[in-house]
């Protein structure tokens, strides 16, 4: 069924690209970017996240443009760019700002303006609304409606796809939050959520990653002082997860795009409005912490400037998406301690990884060794399937691993070699 309202989707990133294909099937649509470079290569057929493939591209009839004459005059725009945090950990919101002032230099009366970006309540009408306004010269709530729709989808997660999770949608109106529901409505097989307005649809979203980052803190710390102990978290978590109520989050490493970057959104919202956010900074704090604690655990166990391979660089496994990787840390913190770490990672781009962080990756794993220890910081699909034989190769005979993500926990390990695990 196609639907003759047009929708221009503003970002083809990790969300907006698999939404415009989505949406391409029932509506014109046409993704716009400002990068060139993206789009000439979406126009390839080639997306280099990973979410769309290539024949899914090239069957579709999403339009592709960097030029936003092309979104003039839709019914209905998508923004779905970044909105991540400047070197303070504030909100950076330059990216929805810019977004703001190419849809209302291009809207026309009658337009429907969504975001999709993770924000803190208010953004979309007291910061977005505003510059729309003074861009398009049009009036808010009479000329031109504003909706908020989080966006879900996790990288890399092929079961809970923008088409089949339930949607939360919110429009200024009655009229337009209508319009949202049957627009994501047609899109989703887990339905649509119509929730009470604007500012609870972001404040839902905000919360969503800000509980993961905060169930993960508690986990870490409880690691942190179990090492103390002695005792392996993972040894207690089997235990404690036999019980019914029990939130069974692992360790670990959190970054990326949004776990480690929305709580400090809402940080900053509450702070705006005279509220000190506690647990949600000292859950950023802990988690912050996790990369160079881990580091020096595991250094304690080497001797003098051991040679080490770093397994993984990317923010979480299987997918190539490096931004925010707190793999870094562990690799800074080990070569501060006097080490010598090399990195390996079968899914980043090597390019980005030198550019992001001047990290130079191993092309692959064949010939390399012996060194002195093994970290195995993401469990991409590759390094689960090591076997015995893989360490003895990588390794000295009483090589270490340090196994962080549990990644190896059934394996059994070849003789004199050492074992580090949270
Ligand atoms: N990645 C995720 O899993 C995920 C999940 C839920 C929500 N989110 C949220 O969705 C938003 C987008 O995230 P993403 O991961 O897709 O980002 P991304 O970096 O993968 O993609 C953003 C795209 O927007 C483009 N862009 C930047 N500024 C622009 C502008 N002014 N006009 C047009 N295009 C512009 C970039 O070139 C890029 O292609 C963020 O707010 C994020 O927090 C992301």
């Amino acid at each position: 069924m196609r639907n003759s309202q047009k929708i221009a989707v503003i970002g083809l990133g990790y969300v907006g690209l698999p939404l415009a294909v989505a949406l391409a099937r029932h509506y014109p649509t046409i993704g716009f970017d400002i990068s060139e470079p993206r789009i000439a290569e979406l126009h390839g057929g080639f997306d280099r996240t990973g979410e769309v493939e290539t024949a899914q591209l090239r069957g579709s009839t999403l339009k592709l443009s960097a030029d936003s004459d092309r979104i003039r005059g839709c019914d209905v725009y998508i923004v779905t760019v970044p909105t991540p945090v400047d070197e303070a950990n504030e909100p950076d919101l330059r990216p929805v700002l810019a977004a703001c002032r190419t849809v209302g230099s291009v809207m026309a009366k009658g337009a429907v303006v969504v975001f999709e970006s993770t924000v803190y309540p208010g953004v979309t009408e007291d910061v977005c609304g505003p510059e729309l306004e003074r861009v398009s010269g049009l009036e808010c709530g009479t000329d031109f409606f504003l909706g908020y729709s989080p966006e879900r989808i996790n990288p890399g997660d092929r079961e809970h796809t923008v088409d089949r999770i339930t949607k939360v949608v919110s429009g200024q109106t009655p009229e337009v939050t209508e319009q949202l529901a049957a627009i994501y409505g047609s899109l989703t097989s887990g339905g649509v959520f119509k929730a009470a307005s604007i500012r609870v649809a972001e404040a839902a979203k905000v919360i969503e990653n800000a509980q993961r980052d905060i169930n993960i803190a508690f986990i870490n710390e409880v690691t942190m002082i179990f090492r103390k102990l002695g005792i392996s978290v993972y040894d207690v978590l089997d235990a404690s997860a036999t019980k019914w109520n029990f939130l069974n989050f692992k360790p670990g490493l959190v970054g990326g795009h949004c776990i480690g970057i929305d709580p400090f959104y809402l940080a900053r919202c509450a702070m705006d409005n005279g509220h000190d956010p506690e647990i949600i900074l000292a859950g950023r704090r802990i988690n912050e912490g996790m990369g160079p604690w881990i580091a020096r655990e595991v250094a304690k166990h080497l001797d003098g400037s051991a040679r080490i391979l770093v397994l993984g660089l990317t923010f979480k496994e299987n997918v190539p998406d490096l931004r925010n990787s707190k793999v870094i840390d562990v690799i800074r913190e080990l070569r501060a301690l006097g080490h010598q770490v090399e990195v390996h990672d079968p899914y980043a781009d090597p390019k980005e990884a030198a550019h992001e962080y001047g990290e130079t990756l191993i092309p692959s794993l064949d010939g390399l060794g012996p060194y002195d220890c093994v970290v195995g910081a993401v469990p991409h699909a590759p390094y689960l399937a090591f076997t015995g034989e893989s360490f003895e190769t990588l390794l000295k005979p009483d090589g270490l691993v340090a196994d962080v993500k549990a990644l190896w926990r059934d394996r059994e390990l070849p003789e004199g070699m050492r074992l580090w695990r949270l």
